[in-house]
């Protein structure tokens, strides 16, 4: 989603801006450009498509000697992409980049004549207005603060005025900015790895506070334009994580990660083989009386959630309800005062995931984020937050998240399930300690071999259509192996609870297409092996994804990859890796951007 990064200092603004602005790219966007004060006053540059297109342009296009500016990745919502829609956006006096969405600003842009807007975005609009306010004023905080109160949705500003040159002015309502101090110069950016290679020293700002950088000075002024004192915190996160360390793509390096960061994520909720969370929930009674869960989460975290649904139903013995959250908080959740919210998100950032989360505290019910990004907003705004240990993740299409997400919640089951005595010590050991080879032995295993991932792929990506079956948990993993392929390969994929495929969708199976059969659950063998005689007879090509013991589906299947054998509690998270692995090199085959799909952003920060 689109990125925001200001600087001002000592060093060269122009390279230190596309510089961020490449860092930003991870984010998902489709067109660029900058703002930098000249000795000719602010000069603008913007490109439809790729930074390092921006990038060729900036470099004939600026000066040398530049100090301060703005730079924005843009990820259209308001207007296609195109060079006149990219930010910053403005007039002769004021430039912003806005990150976010004016939700009034069709009732705004009346009180001007139309033949002044030039773009179709709803961000020129707050220009306009900043513009007018400034001028009446003469004021810089009191415009912004003034331009806030007219603006309705959410926001993310970086202001740059013509007549104040070496200053960046930001302002935020529900969508992330953090202010950078580094010694060479004090940055904005909506995410810290836009300035992580200069400083990891931040300062957060809060919803509706309006901040003034120079290159030597922070100050931050609240509603009332009342200074308020700072608080500065230090970012954790490590440069190199951005590094693609020797593979060719984010991705893969993802995945292959996915056994060290499972390890340290086991390693810090657990003790001794059993749940230990005492690191950030001190008290068991947080625990204890669950009437029901309610987890609330999008894209791939979903589907974390689903799983987590069938781990705490299966072992806690606690009903579950798992909803998308851009649903759940428009829809009247039937919510008792003994339940429980799951709030699952990678960038702890997701608008529609935190408006669940603040619609949920609103009603006073105990809520758990379980978030990867140290600080994030949904971090901060839960009762209680679990942190996965996934480290960094770069490439738009989440992976290690995705296990070690599973992997929290399959850890939290067992805890509920102690609380509750569903489970006693001895048999959680025992679980936990079978658990454990999924990270030492399994999935290591299946990143050994990738040649069966590669031959699937082959027969996937000669493929306009693909369905994935499964039951029981099987069938949520198809729904996250359905969601890999599309989003990284473009072919059309449906995911399917096996027993529903004849209700309907059967129909559109015909010679050769392909049908991806996941088939780790032994109950379930045999009904799966009679599912996949359905599609077969009707022409299907068959791809397994089962266990090493599945004779009676490997023999009528047409391409098989194995998992290992290893204890059952396994089976879900080696699987994942795999359906990971099926989406990647079917990517791969198809020559296509992996790391940055199409239309697709990594952090969603509008609903
Ligand atoms: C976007 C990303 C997905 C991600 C989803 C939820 O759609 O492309 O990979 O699963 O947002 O993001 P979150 O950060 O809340 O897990």
């Amino acid at each position: 989603m689109c990125g925001i990064i200001g600087y001002t200092g000592n060093d060269n603004a122009k390279e230190i801006i596309i510089n961020s602005l490449s860092a930003l790219e991870y984010r998902g966007y489709d067109s660029a450009g900058m703002s930098l004060f000249t000795d000719n006053g602010i000069s603008t540059v913007k490109t439809q498509g790729r930074v390092s297109e921006l990038r060729k342009k900036a470099s004939v296009h600026f000066p040398e000697n530049t100090f301060c500016g703005i730079g924005h990745t843009r990820w259209a919502t308001h207007g296609k992409p195109s060079e006149t829609n990219a930010h910053p956006h403005g007039t002769d006096n004021v430039m912003i980049v806005h990150n976010g969405i004016i939700e009034n600003y069709k009732e705004l842009k009346k009180e001007f004549d139309d033949s002044l807007f030039y773009s179709d975005t709803d961000t020129e609009v707050i220009a306009k207005i900043l513009d007018k306010e400034y001028e009446e004023t003469h004021d810089p905080i009191k415009s912004i603060i003034n331009t806030h109160k007219r603006l309705k949705g959410s926001y993310a500003l970086g202001i740059i005025f013509s007549d104040i040159p070496g200053t960046v002015f930001a302002l935020r309502k529900d969508s992330p900015l953090l202010i950078g101090t580094g010694e060479n110069g004090m940055f904005i950016a909506s995410d810290i790895s836009a300035f992580l290679k200069h400083t990891n020293k931040y300062i957060r700002l809060e919803d509706g506070d309006t901040a003034m950088i120079t290159k030597d000075s922070v100050r931050i002024f609240d509603t009332d334009g009342n200074e308020k004192s700072v608080k500065h915190e230090t970012a954790q996160r490590n440069a190199d994580e951005i590094q693609k360390g020797g593979f060719s793509h984010f991705m893969l390096k993802e995945i292959f990660e996915e056994p060290d960061v499972m390890k340290d994520t086991f390693s810090s909720i657990t003790k001794d083989f059993l749940p230990d969370f005492s690191e950030t929930i001190s008290d068991d009674s947080f625990f204890a009386d669950i009437g029901t869960i309610h987890i609330v989460a999008c894209g791939t975290a979903l589907h974390a959630g689903l799983m987590g649904k069938y781990f705490i139903e299966k072992l806690a013995k606690t009903p579950v309800t798992t909803e998308t959250a851009g649903e759940f908080r428009y829809s009247e959740p039937i919510l008792r005062a003994n339940d429980m919210a799951i709030i699952i998100s990678q960038s702890g950032e997701t608008a529609d995931s935190l408006a669940a989360l603040r619609m949920l505290n609103e009603k006073n019910i105990r809520t758990l984020s379980v978030v990867n990004t140290q600080g994030s907003t949904i971090a901060e705004e839960s009762e209680k937050v679990i942190y996965t240990l996934a480290g960094r993740e770069i490439a738009v299409a989440s992976t290690k998240a995705f296990n070690v997400q599973c992997e929290v919640l399959f850890i939290l089951a067992l805890k509920i399930a102690l609380v509750k005595n569903t489970l006693t010590s001895d048999e959680t050991k025992n679980i936990l300690h079978s658990f454990s080879t999924v990270f030492s032995n399994s999935i290591p295993s299946i990143l050994k071999n990738t040649a069966p991932f590669e031959k699937a792929a082959k027969i996937l990506s000669e493929c306009n259509n693909a369905f994935f079956i499964g039951r029981g948990y099987d069938n949520y993993l198809g729904q996250e192996a359905s969601l890999k392929l599309k989003e990284i390969t473009y072919i059309h994929s449906e995911a399917y609870a096996a027993s529903e495929l004849k209700h309907g969708t059967i129909s559109l199976i015909e010679d050769g297409t392909p049908v991806i059969a996941i088939a780790t659950d032994k109950k379930f063998f045999e009904k799966m092996r009679s599912n996949i005689e359905e599609v077969k007879s009707r022409g299907a090509v068959i791809i397994s994804v089962c266990c090493e013991d599945a004779d009676i589906i490997k023999e009528i299947s047409d391409c098989v990859i194995t998992l290992p054998s290893e204890p059952s509690y396994c089976h879900p998270f080696s699987a994942a890796t795999a359906i990971q692995l099926l989406a990647y090199y079917t990517a791969l085959e198809m020559g296509r951007d992996i790391d940055k799909p199409r239309n697709l952003a990594k952090s969603v920060t509008v609903e």
